[in-house]
This record gives structure tokens, sequence and C-alpha cells, in this order.
């Protein structure tokens, strides 16, 4: 069967990231001058997905707005013969279609997935963490897509993570097939240390045959209380085979302060028109210890927990 279906599950809260996700979806922080979800989506285009479901919550209207069209803007800047600017903001609500299903309560990413249940069907699909963003020649869903279709099995995609970072993670244990590609026996959400199976993390996507709906309807609330993917996953692989797949390619998680700043500052010195002045001002950054700067300390004193 052919993937061809996706699921962005942006329902979380945010809390790594208030007070700014107060206000604002954290999927909606930009990177440079996009959302950081405008990154996932174009990966999920590009891996050949043309039907996608994003979950969202209270909250996360922008989203919705975002990707709709913006008649009025339009219409402003056809009046201003800004065809660039025009182009710039048609390109997004164009896109691909999207449709919102809303999460009524945070109840974790397996309730979010779950709730897409109806509109996947019997179908497999992949699931792209909303504000995980993955950057490669081969878009990271597009390689996993390449291995389900080989092996005709749910496919994890999986990093080695710092020992000290393993509590953060769904970690595997598993058997090698070969160096790219491991058979999943057993997957533990957010480990300590001590009880982790391994180093290999799963990076935020997945591709699933529809036998995951099932373990998520049976799964009791697990880590925080919330029903977590992870222990559906644990489920599936008792049944049919998962894999876990080494994927190439740079990952952000740009829900955690220092994964965000990470994209941005390798995202603008990419960039092409503000690429070369970012280098410049970064190597004087560093030189001079510009953040001694009294008018960066004064903007600093109001955001304590910026450590
Ligand atoms: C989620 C998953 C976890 C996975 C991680 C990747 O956790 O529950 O298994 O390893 O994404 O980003 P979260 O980061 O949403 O807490």
């Amino acid at each position: 069967m052919v993937v061809r279906k996706a699921v962005i599950p942006a329902a979380g809260l945010g809390t790594r990231f208030l007070p700014i996700t107060k206000a604002m979806p954290k999927e909606m922080l930009p990177i440079i001058d996009r959302p950081v979800i405008q990154y996932v989506v174009e990966e999920a285009i590009a891996s050949g997905i043309d039907d996608l479901i994003i979950i969202t919550g209270r909250n996360k209207r922008a989203i919705e707005d975002y990707f709709d069209d913006s008649p009025e803007l339009e219409m402003h800047l056809r009046g201003k013969n800004n065809d660039k600017m025009l182009k710039v903001v048609q390109d997004v609500s164009s896109l691909i279609d999207i449709h919102y299903i809303r999460q009524k309560e945070p109840r974790g990413l397996g309730d979010a997935i779950l709730k897409a249940e109806k509109h996947i069907g019997n179908e497999p699909f992949a699931v792209l963490l909303g504000d995980d963003i993955i950057v490669d020649t081969v878009p990271c869903t597009g390689q996993l897509i390449d291995v389900f279709n080989r092996t005709n099995g749910s496919v994890i995609a999986v990093n080695e993570v710092p020992p000290e970072n393993v509590s953060s993670y769904g970690i595997i244990q598993s058997h090698v097939i070969n160096p790219s590609l491991h058979q999943v026996e057993d997957i533990v959400e957010k480990p300590r240390i001590e009880e982790a199976p391994s180093l290999l993390g799963a990076m935020g996507r997945y591709v699933l045959t529809s036998g995951i709906f099932e373990c998520l309807e049976e799964v009791p609330p697990g880590v925080g209380g919330e029903v977590q993917l992870t222990d559906a996953i644990k489920s599936l692989c008792k049944r049919e085979p998962v894999y876990a797949f080494h994927f190439n390619g740079r990952r952000y998680d740009t829900g955690d302060r220092f994964g965000y700043v990470q994209a941005i500052i390798d995202f603008a010195l990419s960039n092409e028109e503000i690429g070369e002045k970012m280098r410049g001002h970064l190597l004087r950054a560093i030189n001079e210890k510009s953040l001694n700067w009294p008018s960066v300390q004064g903007a600093l004193r109001c955001t304590s927990n910026f450590e």
C-alpha cells in the first residue's frame, strides 16, 4: 500500500517554551520568516504525502489561519504591485490540502494520533511531530517510506542520543538487520539512564500501519499520565514487525529553547540574503563578547528562565 497520508500532531501546550506559548502555538515560532510547522509540512509534501491532517487544540488557531487564503492581504499586495510577496503568501496557502482535527484535552501524543483514525482508515500513514525539523537531501519521511515499501512494516526514525538525554526520548531495544536498519523488540518512553535499553532514540518521524490504532485504544496512560505513542508501538512490535531506521540528516528539536536557537542560527547562516552578514555578526559577537552589552543585558533581565 502506498503511504500518502500523514498526521502532524500539533496540540501540545508547549510548556517547555513558556511564556511565549501562552498566546502562540510553539509550532508557529518563526525560523527567520516562516514558522517551524511549515518546514514539517514541506517535508511531508517532498516525501510524496498528498493528504495531511494536523491535530490541533485550543490556542492553535494561528496554524489554520497561516495555511489559509488571506484575501485582504492578497488584495493589498496586488494593489501595491508587490508580486514577489503576493507569490510568497499564495505559495503558503496552496501548498497542500490540510484537514484539521481538534484534540479537546491535551491527553498526550498517542491520544492525538488516535483522533486521526477515522480519516486514515486502513492505510499506512506517516507521523511528523510538529516541532521537530529534520534537514536532509532526501527528506526523512521519504527515507522511512522507502523502508516501509521494502519491508511492509512500521518504521521509526532513530538516532543515537547522549546518555544524559535518554530520559527525553522513546528509546528502543532492537536487533541489527544492517547498520542503518534494526528490528524493534521493545521501546520505552523516557527511561532513566539505568533503565534505558540502548542509546537509540525515536526522533519525531514514524511510518505506521493502521494496526497502531488498536494498540492506541488499548494502552493505559503512561509517562506524565498521557497516552503515549511509544507504549502503543511497544504493543505493535509484539504483533507485527516494526523497524527502526538510522536516518541521515540533522534534527532540530525546536520545542526546546536551545534546539530552537540552533535552528535559527543554522538556517540564518545558510540563508542567501542574510547568511554572510550573520556569519560576520556571530564571529564579532563571540570575539567582542557582545552579550555583555548593556542593551542586551537589559533585554534579558525580564526573561529570567533563559539560562
Ligand atoms: C515525543 C515522543 C518521544 C520521542 C520524542 C522525539 O516526546 O513521546 O518518544 O522520542 O517526541 O522528539 P516529546 O518530545 O513530545 O516529549
